[in-house]
């Protein structure tokens, strides 16, 4: 049996719908922290088990009787290494077979506050915990695109502090259907993979888009971080969340998100949603 843990979350409710293409819904479990937020899953016949990743007894509890777990990892601004080594120990505790495990993808030696620390001190912490594990190094979401540009098509300029710097976008329901493929087949023992885009794009290269859709001309201007903060301060954010964007901005310019990788393109069998599909289908519904 497998369980994905998130699963009132985007990409963990994604993997089950996934999984539910191909797998009997008997043989998937759903870990929830509010199982109010789970009656579709359970109404689809999976197995909705509750717990918090702070919560070690439920955890055992709801890890019994299952061969492999998918770990979505916890949400930034919080203690993210306690919970992933709770889940950890508790799947180990419980006679889980393999822990799959989400992590943000490295192609640079970036380390992004309160996302990449954590994330590594919990690939060592699952690598010496003795489990069979896979470790699924994440792409930027396409959905993630509005937080960092904004959900309106710009007037004029998208200003954004990312250089040059590439992004290889992954549609989040895209990895979490490569995630549903590789949890349901063999060999991934000890293996780690990049789940992201086939095709890297810079901030220049959604302008130029975004323009060719839009009629009207859109560039990119590199602004500084600090103007950046400023920017989305002003448009009402809280200072930490606009640090915490401007934080992308500086691991786009240093490469962390540009390499591209054919392992998402291998599973899903065809290529992942281009720069085109995604700035179409989101930004210009309907035309
Ligand atoms: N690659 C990317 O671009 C990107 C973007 C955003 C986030 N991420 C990372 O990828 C993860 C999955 O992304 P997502 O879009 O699915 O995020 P999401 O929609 O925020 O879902 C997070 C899930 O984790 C659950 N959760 C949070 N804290 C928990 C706890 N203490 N115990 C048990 N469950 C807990 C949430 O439960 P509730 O429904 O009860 O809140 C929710 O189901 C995120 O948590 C974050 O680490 C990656």
């Amino acid at each position: 049996m497998i369980l994905v843990t998130g699963a009132t979350g985007g990409l963990g409710h994604q993997v089950i719908d996934s999984l539910l293409t191909t797998t009997p819904a008997a043989d998937i479990a759903a870990l929830v922290r509010d199982v109010n937020k789970a009656t579709d899953l359970r109404e689809r016949g999976v197995d909705v088990r509750p717990a918090d990743y702070l919560d070690y007894s439920a955890l055992v509890q709801a890890f019994q009787g299952i061969d492999k777990v998918l770990l979505v990892s916890a949400v930034a601004f919080t203690d993210r290494v306690l919970q992933h080594r709770n889940v950890i120990d508790a799947a180990r505790e419980a006679g889980v077979k393999h822990l799959f495990c989400t992590s943000i993808q490295r192609s640079s030696n970036f380390v992004l506050t309160e996302v990449t620390e954590s994330d590594l001190a919990t690939e060592a912490y699952l690598k010496a915990s003795g489990l069979v594990y896979t470790i699924l190094k994440n792409g930027y979401y396409w959905e993630g695109l509005a937080y960092l540009i904004g959900s309106e098509v710009p007037h004029t300029e998208i200003r954004f502090p990312a250089g040059e710097g590439k992004i290889a976008f992954v549609r989040r329901s895209e990895l979490a259907a490569a995630t549903a493929a590789l949890l349901t087949s063999e060999g991934h023992e000890n293996q780690e993979y990049t789940l992201c885009g086939s095709e890297a794009y810079s901030f220049h290269d959604i302008a130029r888009e975004l323009s060719a859709l839009a009629g009207r001309s859109i560039t990119y201007q590199d602004i500084a971080s600090e103007a950046y903060k400023e920017q989305k301060i002003a448009a009402g954010y809280p200072e930490i969340v606009a640090n915490f964007f401007a934080q992308w901005g500086a691991a786009t310019r240093h490469g962390m998100l540009a390499g591209t990788d054919p392992t998402v393109e291998r599973w899903l069998g065809r290529k992942p949603a281009s720069l085109r599909e995604y700035l179409k289908t989101t930004y210009f519904p309907g035309s």
